[in-house]
């Protein structure tokens, strides 16, 4: 039997708990079918966390997160925690942990599956078989950098600073990872800055146009991020790789997910650098937020989470042919007609949160047997 694979799940908030709960009936079924083990262990990040430790990320889950293979995470935040100190809210944990982590590349898939191409707000055949996938740089730039704060000026009036600052190293680690993907892809990468106002953007252009010198079978387009953001809506299938900085990532993630017609589809990766025996500290979040406003109903769409899983077995365990195995079920589930409130059209079924999840594993028995 397979060593055991060491997992901690962080629900967090909102709806996390309960699309967290399909994916670990998606665990339980491979414990019984497929011979893997998964050592599991949960904690608390987020509201959840503020609620009991008075901190939304407490030092012993921070430890937990360190040693173990992936981290599979929720959501987190809710209007309950709106008041809380900034420092102490339920996304610093989240912002935590990829720092701490130094989980610097945030890999966000954007695929149209052939039984959503119509959910998308654009255009049926704009967005039909769209693949892409956003390579986001997760631990430097205005999210992090120094000085930030608001302060009062002799005069009364208030300023707030935020600074956008980037090293070459980080521009050049998370550029290189998205060139080999791209080359396991269609060979083609944008890299998107703002080079025409920025000093950052000037230096990520340079960079990654440097790191393309050991890519030479890769085609580099760089792109104004303004011009991405318009070219996503106008034209998203010339795109197979984005490569891009932590703010403009997180702007153009959330446009390319509604391209696909449902945010509650979309999984994500977060990766560290690799050691020498090639692993990296991960996490695996679904792109959509905590939704408190459906939280505890049931209704809630667990795929991007069961998706987000797929990801982990792929990215961090090697275990590519279950990932693909856990995708087809999820595909197969939708193409049965059967969605999630969020994704409901004429003619399908809809189906509770944990219908979903006893969907995907009837599949998942289908596919094995
Ligand atoms: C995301 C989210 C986070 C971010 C928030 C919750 C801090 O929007 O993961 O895209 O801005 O990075
Ligand atoms: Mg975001």
């Amino acid at each position: 039997m397979a060593a055991n694979k060491k997992l901690l799940m962080l629900p967090g908030d909102g709806i996390g708990p309960e699309v967290m709960k399909q994916v670990q009936a998606i665990i339980e079924w491979m414990d019984r079918r497929r011979h893997v083990t998964f050592d599991v262990t949960q904690d608390l990040v987020g509201g959840a966390a503020i609620d009991k430790h008075g901190t939304s990320l407490a030092d012993e889950t921070l430890d937990q997160a360190m040693n173990v293979d992936a981290v599979l995470l929720g959501a987190v935040g809710g209007p309950k925690w709106d008041g809380v100190a900034r420092d102490i809210r339920p996304e610093a944990g989240l912002l935590k942990l990829r720092k701490e982590m130094d989980l610097f590349a945030n890999l966000r898939p954007a695929t149209v599956l052939p039984a959503m191409a119509k959910a998308s707000s654009l255009k049926e055949e704009l967005v039909s078989g769209l693949d892409m996938l956003i390579v986001r740089e997760l631990t430097g730039g205005v999210y992090f950098g120094q000085p930030r704060g608001i302060e009062t000026l002799p005069d009364g009036t208030r300023k707030a600073v935020d600074t956008q600052v980037y090293t070459e190293g980080e521009i050049e680690r998370v550029c290189r990872l998205a060139f080999e993907l791209a080359g396991k892809r269609s060979n083609r990468l944008h890299s998107v800055e703002k080079a025409n106002v920025m000093e950052t953007g000037v230096l990520w252009r340079a960079v990654a146009t440097e790191v393309g010198k050991d890519f030479p079978n890769i085609e580099l387009n760089h792109m104004y991020a303004d011009n991405c953001a318009m070219q996503l809506v106008r034209r998203p299938k010339q795109f197979d790789v984005i490569v891009t900085d932590n703010l403009f990532g997180d702007i153009l993630s959330d446009c390319a997910a509604m391209l696909t017609g449902s945010l509650g589809m979309l999984p994500s990766a977060s990766l560290g650098a690799a050691d020498a025996d090639g692993r990296r500290k991960a996490l695996y979040e679904p792109v959509h937020g905590s939704a408190p406003d459906i939280a505890g109903q049931g209704i809630a769409n667990p795929l991007a989470m069961i998706q987000s899983f797929a990801m982990c077995l792929k990215y961090s365990f090697d275990m590519g042919e279950d990932a693909d195995l856990v995708e087809q079920a999820c595909r197969n589930a939708l193409d049965a007609g059967l969605r999630t409130a969020d994704i409901m059209e004429a003619g399908t079924t809809k189906i509770s949160t944990s219908q979903m999840g006893e969907a995907v594993t009837r599949e998942l028995d289908k596919l094995a047997a």
